[in-house]
């Protein structure tokens, strides 16, 4: 979830850029930097880790005249954080910054080094610089080798070029990531949300996918497929932290609906036609192992439980879970070829830390599954898988857990096509699956109000329950504990089994059940153990696809043709129930009592 700002103009540019980049610090990233062309001609500063080694770096700097100016954060996706990988990438006399994921960025790459083009960082941005470069030899203009580069792009991309070749224009693109453009007089704007321009533009538009175009003589000219376009602004809003949540009530509200969006990002570059693609695992590095151990804490931890049952089933390995803060004291019993697995959404998790210390001190291969890249975990680790996820503000992780389940169902399928556990036909259902996740964790409208009206019955009682079987018990698991972060009522998560062995002595009718009754899932079983509390006069809130009568309360979901479908989208019914409890009982969902984003002492 990286930053763009630009500005093309006269006044003063290194602020502008900078102050823009200030605003849309809250998307988090790992380093940063800026390129300016004035009369002066090209500069350029990056620095690794905050703005403020940035603003050190180009404190002496400062371009008063018209120019053109371009500055981006980054979040890494290709690369690790460092100056050589910071954006704007430079060419021989232009700088590109961009946010997305390039999928055909190894076929370009290798292209233009087969054509002498040199290559000073690791990411996919770095071809578009030097493509352009290429396509100016042979273009009319130098926004029709803009043109041509662009439609070469496969992938996400929000970007924005310069070029001393043309230095009072800004070219931009936009295909699947945001970007806008803010109006004031002759100075024109772009960036990736609006709390960067803030106070500077009075108007915006924000871009379409598809839609390209360049800023030059105070006036933008936009083009789509189907040529150039009219485009009408409108005015833009001055609150900066509702423009932060994007109009939601909460970031954990913003960041539930951001889970369509952000899986997407989880799995570009990675879920291909046919095959699951890691370009950090390198092909031998499961040869040796025979066992998977998972390590992790909180949500994170029943992300791992999920796994394990798809490890198991689907994979044909072992596959243990521990809770970090417990296998840190038990003298576990540990062997070489057992792939440790750590899940962490910040990578600073003291305890997760300290058992995957353990494991390698005991020689284990080890596989962080992290959401922040040069996070303790990430570089303790051999490999990394990054969630992608963006930053998570909300203290009750959401999009987190959505991208951790879905990484390791990557995972897992990434396993079983080296085992030989999968058919080619059954892999090729299972990424039919995968894609299809995003349309399960869209919510929608209809959803969401029912969800709202139904939870003041919901505010009382002596507790919850949160039931399911197979992954859906640590889904319950999950539930159970969104509604105690947030809402400070007593729930907990079971194994729906499990009811009859002592739990079931609590029903009556202000103990309230939500079950978890997928349709592709042993619903059978599911629905008998529903059944005797439900004769047990206990309140039952129903989740499934298929009408229970029993049910006091019932929330249909779409029976969806695959078991994780229902899962993801269970998941955003037990999300947007805590949230709306937690709302009517007026607590702060973003900054519950007592809690912190990460814990990293023990
Ligand atoms: C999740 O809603 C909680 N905030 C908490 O359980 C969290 O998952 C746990 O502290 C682990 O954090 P991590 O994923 O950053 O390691």
């Amino acid at each position: 979830m990286c930053g763009i700002v630009g500005y093309v103009g006269k006044k003063e540019k290194k602020e502008i850029l900078v102050d823009g980049l200030r605003e849309l610090e809250y998307r988090g990233y790992d380093s940063a930097g800026i390129a300016i062309i004035d009369s002066r001609g090209l500069h350029s500063y990056k620095a690794v880790g905050k703005l403020v080694n940035l603003e050190e770096k180009s404190k002496e700097f400062s371009s008063k005249e018209f120019g053109v100016a371009i500055g981006h954060t980054r979040w890494a996706t290709h690369g690790k954080p460092n100056e050589l990988n910071a954006h704007p990438h430079l060419g021989k006399n232009s700088f590109v910054v961009h946010n997305g994921i390039i999928e055909n960025y190894t076929i370009l790459k290798d292209e233009l080094k087969l054509e002498g083009f040199e290559f000073l960082s690791q990411t996919d941005t770095e071809v578009i610089v030097h493509l352009f470069e290429k396509n100016t030899i042979n273009s009319l203009n130098k926004f029709e080798a803009f043109k041509s580069t662009i439609s070469l792009l496969e992938g996400a991309y929000a970007t924005l070029l310069i070029t001393n070749d043309e230095p009072d224009s800004i070219f931009f693109a936009k295909n699947g990531s945001p970007m806008l453009i803010g109006f004031n007089g002759d100075d024109i704007y772009f960036a990736s949300s609006d709390t960067a321009i803030i106070g500077k533009a009075t108007s915006v538009y924000y871009l379409e996918d598809g839609e390209y175009g360049y800023a030059k003589d105070g006036k933008v000219t936009l083009f789509n497929s189907d040529g150039e376009q009219e485009f009408r602004t409108k005015p833009l809003s001055s609150n900066k932290l509702s423009a932060q949540k994007d109009g939601y009530r909460f970031f954990m509200e913003k960041e539930i609906y951001e889970q369509a969006s952000v899986v997407s990002d989880t799995m570009m570059g990675r879920v291909l036609d046919e095959t699951i693609k890691f370009e950090e695992i390198d092909d031998n590095f499961f040869n040796d192992i025979n066992c998977i151990k998972i390590c992790a804490c909180g949500t994170s931890y029943h992300s791992a439980l999920v796994s394990s049952y798809l490890f198991e089933r689907v994979a044909k390995i072992r596959c243990e879970v521990e809770i970090a803060s417990e296998f840190r004291y038990k003298e576990p019993l540990l062997t070489k070829d057992t792939l440790f697995i750590t899940i962490s959404q910040s990578g600073e998790t003291a305890d997760t830390l300290e058992a995957l210390k353990m494991a390698k001190k005991a020689g284990l291969k080890s596989l962080a599954i992290c959401n922040v890249d040069n996070s303790s975990i990430v570089r303790e680790s051999d490999i990394s898988l990054l969630t992608r996820a963006g930053v998570e503000k909300g203290v009750a992780s959401t999009k987190a857990f959505a991208t951790q389940t879905l990484l390791l169902w990557m995972l897992v399928l990434y396993t079983a096509e080296r085992k030989d556990t999968i058919s080619k036909d059954s892999l090729k259902d299972e990424i039919e699956a995968l894609r299809k996740c995003s349309n399960a964790l869209k919510v929608d409208n209809w959803l969401h109000d029912k969800i709202h009206r139904l939870s003041k019955r919901y505010l009382h009682g002596h507790g919850f329950f949160f039931i399911g079987r197979d992954i859906f018990f640590p889904l319950a698991l999950e539930g159970a504990l969104k509604l105690k972060e947030i809402s400070y009522l007593h729930a907990e998560g079971y194994p729906a089994g499990e009811m009859k062995h002592g739990p079931i002595a609590l029903a009556d009718s202000e103990l309230f059940t939500v079950a978890l009754m997928p349709k592709n899932l042993l619903f059978d079983k599911i629905k008998s153990n529903v059944e005797e509390l439900s004769a047990r006069d206990t309140t039952i809130l129903a989740i499934s696809p298929e009408e229970f009568e029993l049910a006091d309360d019932y929330i249909k979901t779409r029976c969806s043709s695959h078991v994780m479908l229902e899962f993801f989208e269970m998941m955003v019914v037990t999300q947007l129930l805590a949230l709306e409890i937690s709302i009517r009982l007026g607590n702060d969902v973003d900054m519950p009592r007592n809690l912190a984003k990460s814990v990293t002492v023990e």
